[in-house]
């Protein structure tokens, strides 16, 4: 049995954050942020709003797109660092339940902006354990919950928003996802991370004083060991597979910086107009942003039937991961 990539949903909230009201929050301006990043503006979720309500519109949308009702789905797996609670029920089964979707396994990984590519990792061999048949995968954000607006290091660079696939299994090589690589290297794990809240620094007055429970980045370090490892893992899939770049047709990487992900495509001579680029309107949005992307490209008709897709992402811990997939809708 293969897995097959079948659909991709997405939400984004409407609310916008722009360049121009972050220059009223922090000592940062539009011209900085667009230079070092790309990034113009960012949607945010309104305050009522959680996680799984983001994935639950995404998963909606994927579920509508690949025409699959859902009490097909035997399993939902969630990647997200914005969990709607800490420690548990897990976002996953929020999501379930607001699906009202009930006896099937739904959990979470944590693997920071890498989520959505380890997400698919797990979905495709549980598909050739046999273990399951169609698998509803998430990536849901609410970023703005743990970004600490006073901090212009960071609180430039995030959005909120939820990308969702169905994977399926298949006995069709030609339409199975070709291969996924996961990787991490926990010795850079204070580069970005959420100091507070958890088991070394517990909820308590004043950890909140020292606003630990929000996002903190070395960002030029981790910029650093991105470029290098993201080059590096993307050359080898494809070197692996024996795939050239001419072969790809969307170049669909975790949307942190517009300089990353231009660095990276360049490595490997990939065509600016194969590169999928949305982090000039939504940000960084960790897990969510390779579906949010490739559901986008799917809504303006660029992504069809058969396209071979190349992600890429990386993320706290560090983690990375890249795929090759063929987008394998059945209708
Ligand atoms: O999604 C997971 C993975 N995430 C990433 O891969 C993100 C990786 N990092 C980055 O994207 C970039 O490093 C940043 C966008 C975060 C920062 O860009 P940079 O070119 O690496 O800038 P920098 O951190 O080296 O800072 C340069 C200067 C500093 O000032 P001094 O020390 O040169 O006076 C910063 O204080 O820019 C300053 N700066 C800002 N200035 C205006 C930092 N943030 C801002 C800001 N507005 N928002």
């Amino acid at each position: 049995m293969y897995a097959a990539f079948r659909s991709v949903g997405s939400y984004v909230p409407e609310k916008t954050l722009t360049n121009k009201d972050l220059e009223k929050m922090v000592d940062t301006s539009d011209e900085w942020i667009t230079k070092r990043t790309g990034i113009k503006t960012r949607h945010i979720a309104d305050e009522n709003e959680t996680t799984s309500d983001l994935g639950v519109k995404a998963a909606i949308n994927a579920l509508e797109r690949a025409r699959i009702e859902k009490s097909d789905i035997d399993m939902i797996i969630c990647a997200t660092i914005s969990p709607d609670y800490l420690c548990m029920p897990s976002t996953a089964c929020m999501i379930a339940k607001k699906l009202e979707i009930a006896d099937i396994p739904a959990f979470d990984v944590s693997a920071a902006c890498s989520g959505f590519i380890y997400a698919l990792a797990t979905a495709k061999s549980f598909i050739e354990s046999g273990m399951a048949k169609n698998i509803l995968i998430v990536g849901a954000e609410k970023l703005s919950s743990i970004v600490d607006y006073t901090d212009r290091t960071t609180c430039v660079l995030f959005g909120d928003g939820a990308g969702a696939a169905i994977i399926s299994a298949t006995e069709n090589k030609e339409e199975a996802i070709i291969d996924i690589n996961i990787s991490s290297d926990g010795k850079y794990y204070d580069f970005l991370i959420t100091p507070g809240c958890g088991t070394k620094n517990p909820c308590n007055e004043e950890t909140i004083k020292k606003r630990l429970n929000f996002i903190k980045m070395k960002g030029n370090e981790t910029f650093k060991v991105a470029v290098r490892t993201l080059s590096n893992d993307v050359i080898e899939i494809m070197k692996k597979n024996s795939i050239d770049s001419s072969k790809i047709d969307h170049f669909i990487p975790h949307q942190a910086n517009y300089r990353i992900l231009k660095a990276v495509a360049d490595t490997l001579n990939i065509a600016d107009e194969k590169i999928v680029l949305t982090v000039s309107k939504y940000g960084n949005t960790s897990s969510a942003s390779i579906p949010m992307a490739m559901s986008d490209i799917y809504k303006e008709g660029k992504l069809k039937k058969g396209d071979l897709m190349l992600l890429d992402a990386f993320g706290g811990g560090f983690t990375w991961g890249s795929a090759l997939v063929p987008f394998s809708p059945l209708h």
